[in-house]
This record gives structure tokens, sequence and C-alpha cells, in this order.
């Protein structure tokens, strides 16, 4: 028979567990964006009662007005999701597709040589928008709140206007030449034919009643009707092949994220169409058979370098639209897999590219923007969004107030010719009627026992591995402020070169990474645009912080 005393010590047991099992929550939000305003629109809306993925569609759509250069309704984003009542974890996939009528000819030149300026300008290199329907599909499965709710502060400020910081300035003026050649982008962006001048009020009425007409009618507002007939028009009249169909047939996308361990923290990431996710696993599932701690900077750069070779060089060979192209996930991701790979790494010499497998082969700043929210249930959103290049394809259909994307880059539109990240594809990422374009984009949340980040960043190709730099960096304890702005390096299998930002490394590393083998290349400019926000749950502390080469990003905690 159980004793008395038995019987009190079960009873303690059970009320601990069931304390250590009652949901820690924050006490506050945290959001980094790339801008004040979309920040304070998603602090708005959580005020209103909304939750963090409320929070997420005002941030997303106040981001598509403010930041217009790197995002928005013409363009499309992967937005990672953890509800904290239940755990759920997903990845909304409103990447953008090819058009039905997609021909990759149509990007060669009259020699029959690739001409990027076809697939980076004007309206061929634009994919069907994803975004409207990836904020939809936020608010109505994930949101407390009403559309119209979440995309009040967009719609205000599209309306209102707001002065754009001098990134947004020089960013026109470095799309000059392409904006000027569509009359209704000139209009929106240019004043005079010229970039604006510090000081200028930007204002986007025709997008605030694009926003109005998504709050009001969801998919249908920008999918079908007037809206969908405009868009189609003025891209066939610029010399595009988008139809109402396939407006009308585009949906956003719920995936599972590619989820793993490594050394007893989880990473949940992005999945195909992104090559995030199933790079991260590889080069962390490579770097996580290596005590990382307790190497010198040198030998860890070596190993990291090693590691970022051989998946950017699968990313090539492997990766494309889920939907479309067989991929083998599982194995990329396995620790076999991964220990295969670390067998062919030496411990102090490059690899040089050429020596891996062939894969068969039939400019970047901080363009695309991250966005990562915390709210005070534990709730996560973390939302990568992209128009491609600055300005997207540049071209702005007269009426609609938004620019498109020229996604159309990011397929391997010719096999084994690079694309503007200098990215190589074959056939498993080559446009096909309806088709997404493969994606970098990679936002991650990176859960400990302890302590949770949510963390990404724009980049194109750099992207990867500036989110494995990222959560290496969260893992080994340092703050968001300072991992957002640490130096950063790269490697992409090819070009078969270690590209760093001024003071990754000093000049005795350099030479040390050279003796191995190693070229390295100084890059003049930064690149990344990193926001981040973190929550201790031993200490309650939550913090946010924006990458530092950004001007107006912002992070705040409240
Ligand atoms: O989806 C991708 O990987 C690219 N379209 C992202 C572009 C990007 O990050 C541009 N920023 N520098």
């Amino acid at each position: 028979m159980t004793s008395p005393r038995a019987l009190w010590v079960l009873l303690l047991m059970a009320v601990a567990a069931g304390a250590l099992a009652a949901p820690v929550k924050p006490r506050q939000a945290a959001i980094a964006s790339a801008h004040v305003l979309a920040t304070e629109a998603g602090f708005e809306v959580l005020g209103k009662g909304g939750n963090a993925f409320d929070a997420a569609v005002a941030v997303a759509a106040t981001l598509a007005v403010v930041e217009p250069q790197s995002s928005g309704i013409g363009g499309g984003g992967l937005f990672l999701l953890q509800r904290a009542s239940d755990g759920h974890e997903v990845m909304v996939d409103a990447r953008e597709t090819a058009p039905a009528a997609v021909d990759m000819r149509d990007y060669l030149g009259a020699d029959g040589k690739p001409d990027r300026a076809r697939s980076i300008n004007g309206p061929l290199s634009a994919g069907i928008p994803g975004e409207p329907a990836g904020l939809v599909w936020i608010a109505q499965r994930y949101g407390k709140l009403p559309l119209k709710v979440s995309l009040a502060p967009a719609i205000r400020i599209a309306r209102n206007g707001f002065k754009p910081d001098g990134r947004f300035l020089k960013e026109v003026a470095m799309r000059k030449e392409v904006i000027a050649r569509y009359p209704a982008s000139a209009a929106l962006y240019l004043v005079n034919g010229e970039a604006p001048k510090p000081g200028w009020t930007f204002r986007t009425p025709d997008l605030a009643r694009v926003l109005e007409r998504i709050a009001e009618q969801g998919n249908a507002g920008f999918y079908q009707g007037d809206l969908a007939r405009t868009l189609v028009e003025g891209v066939r009249a610029a010399g595009g092949n988008w139809t109402l169909a396939d407006l009308e047939r585009y949906e956003a996308k719920e995936r599972a994220p590619i989820a793993f361990d490594y050394r007893g923290w989880r990473i949940v990431t992005a999945s195909p169409p992104s090559s995030g996710g199933v790079a991260l696993a590889e080069m962390l599932n490579v770097l996580g058979g290596y005590e990382l701690d307790r190497l010198d900077k040198v030998h860890r750069t070596h190993l990291m370098v090693e590691a970022m070779r051989r998946a950017y060089r699968d990313r090539a060979e492997y990766l494309g639209d889920p939907d479309f192209v067989p991929m083998p996930i599982a194995r990329l991701t396995s620790a076999d897999y991964a220990a295969g790979l670390r067998a062919g790494i030496h411990p102090d010499k490059a690899t040089p590219s050429e020596l891996l497998p062939p894969y068969l082969a039939g400019e970047q700043g901080s363009h695309t923007s991250h966005f990562s929210i915390i709210d005070r249930d534990g709730n996560l959103a973390a939302g990568t969004q992209t128009v491609n290049l600055i300005f997207g394809s540049g071209l702005v259909v007269a009426g609609t107030g938004f620019v498109l994307n020229d996604e159309m880059d990011d397929f391997a539109l010719v096999a084994g010719k690079p694309n503007a990240f200098g990215l190589l594809g074959n056939e498993r990422n080559a446009p096909r009627p309806g088709s997404r374009p493969l994606s970098s984009m990679s936002p991650t949340f990176v859960i400990g026992p302890d302590r949770i980040g949510v963390i990404g960043t724009p980049g194109g190709s750099r992207i990867i591995t500036m989110v494995l730099e990222g959560i290496l960096a969260f893992i080994d304890g340092q703050p968001p402020a300072q991992l957002v702005a640490n130096a950063r390096f790269h490697h992409q299998y090819l070009p078969d070169v270690i590209t760093a930002e001024k003071g990754a490394f000093s000049a005795a590393e350099t030479k040390a990474l050279e003796a191995m083998g190693h070229q390295v290349h100084e890059s003049d400019r930064r690149w990344g645009f990193m926001n981040v926000v973190s929550w201790d749950r031993r200490s309650g502390k939550l913090q946010a912080a924006a990458d530092p080469r950004g001007e107006s990003g912002s992070g705040v905690v409240r």
C-alpha cells in the first residue's frame, strides 16, 4: 500500500510538473524590422488586441508602403509562424509564380545569348505576385483581427505619405534609368524625371486603394475583378505575357518548415521553394560534428566555409519548386549525409570547388526585407519578403501604386549561367507554368532550452550564410544588437572565393586562410539588413535589434 508520505511526494511532483508545463509568457512584445514606421504599425495592431500574426500582416504591409525598393504587394515572401497555444509551426509560402506563357527564349538576346536585362527589368522579369495572398492567408488563418484593422496603418501611411530616408532616395537614383522607362513608375518615384531630394514626401494613394480592396474582399480584391484586369492589361501593354488566369490561379501555400536539431537547439526554418532551410540543415549538420567553440577563428571559419561550399553546390544541383520537381530533401538533411561530407573536409586545407562532384548544369545589398516578432503570448513570426532587386522590375502599372517584382531572375533561366546573385541552377529550377523560383530567403527560429531567437535578413545568395552566422552567434550567447552588427563572410561554391565584409578578418587571419588554400576577397560594400528579436525564458528578458547597416531599421521591446 502507498504510504501517506509517498502520496504527498506524488502530489508535489504532479504540482511541480504542472508548473513546468504551464506556458511561460513574455511580459512584453518585441518587433524588429527594416523601418520604424513598420515596427510601430506592428505595435499599433498589437495594441488593438492583435497577436504576432496580425502584427506580421501590419508590418509586412507597411514595409510594402515605406520600403518599396525592397518588398511589396507586387512581390512575394516567406512567413514562418509558431503558435504558442499548441506549438503549431508553419511556413506560409507567398512566393511569386511564373506565368503560364513563360518561355525561356524570352530571356535570350537577339544573339541567342542570355540577356540579364530581360530577367531583371520590365514586364518579362515579373512573376505573379504572392504577397497579397500571403497576407490574406496569415490574417484569416492565424490572426485575431480583420484585415481592415491590420492593414489600417499601411493604408493610412500610403495615403498621407511619409518622408523617405536617404537609403530610399539613393536606391531610386540607382534604378532611375529603368524607372524612367515606365510613365506610372516615373510618376510615382521620380520628381521631374529625377530621384527626389531629402525632405520629399512620398504618397501612394493608388496603393492605399489596392490595400483597401484586399482588406474588404480578401484575395478576390487583388487576383480578380478590376484590379486584376488593370494589372494584366498594363503588363501586356508593356510587353509582358500575364493573363487573368495566372492571377486567378495564384494561391499561397502552407508548407511544413525544415526543422532539425543542432547540439540541443531546435532550428526551424524555411523549406522549399526556399533553399535556405535545406542548406542550413546541411551546414549545421556538418558543423555539429566539430567542437567549433574550441577552435581558433581561422579553423572555425575554414570549416564553416567548407560547409557553405558543399551546401551551395547541392543548392545548385538539387533544389527547385517542391510542387514540380522531386528533391532528395531527407537525404540532404540527414546526419549520414553530413557525416559523408565531413569525411571529405580536410582539417586545414580548402577543397577547391571544382573538386566537388560537378553539379549537372544543365549585386547584393539590403533590398528585400526581413522582420521578426514575438508577442506577449509567446507567438513567433518571422517574415522575409521581396520584390527581388532594388525596385524589382521597375514597372508600376498605372493606377496600382506599387512596383512589380523581378523574381523571374531567381529561376535558372539558362542552365549553367549564374543569375544576378551569381547562383547556378539546372532544370530543377527552370521556370514552368505556375512554378515558384528557388529562393534563399530564410526566416528562422532558433529554439533552445532557455532562449529563443527569431532571425532573418535580405541579401540574395548571402542570406543563408548570414543566417548561419547569426544562428551560431546567438547560440554562442551574443545579444541581438551584437549579432546583427557582426562583420560577415560568405562562400557559395562558385565563384570559389570567400567574400568578407571589412573587419570580418584581421590581416593575419586572412593570411592563414589563404595558406589553407582559400581565396579571400574583402568587399568594399557591406551587406544584409538582419532584424532579430529574442526572448530569454529564464530572466523573461526580450530584446530586439535592427541591423545598423540600415538607416531606418528599428528594434523595439514594449
Ligand atoms: O528569394 C530570393 O532569394 C531573392 N529574390 C532575394 C533577393 C534579395 O535578398 C535582394 N537583397 N539583397
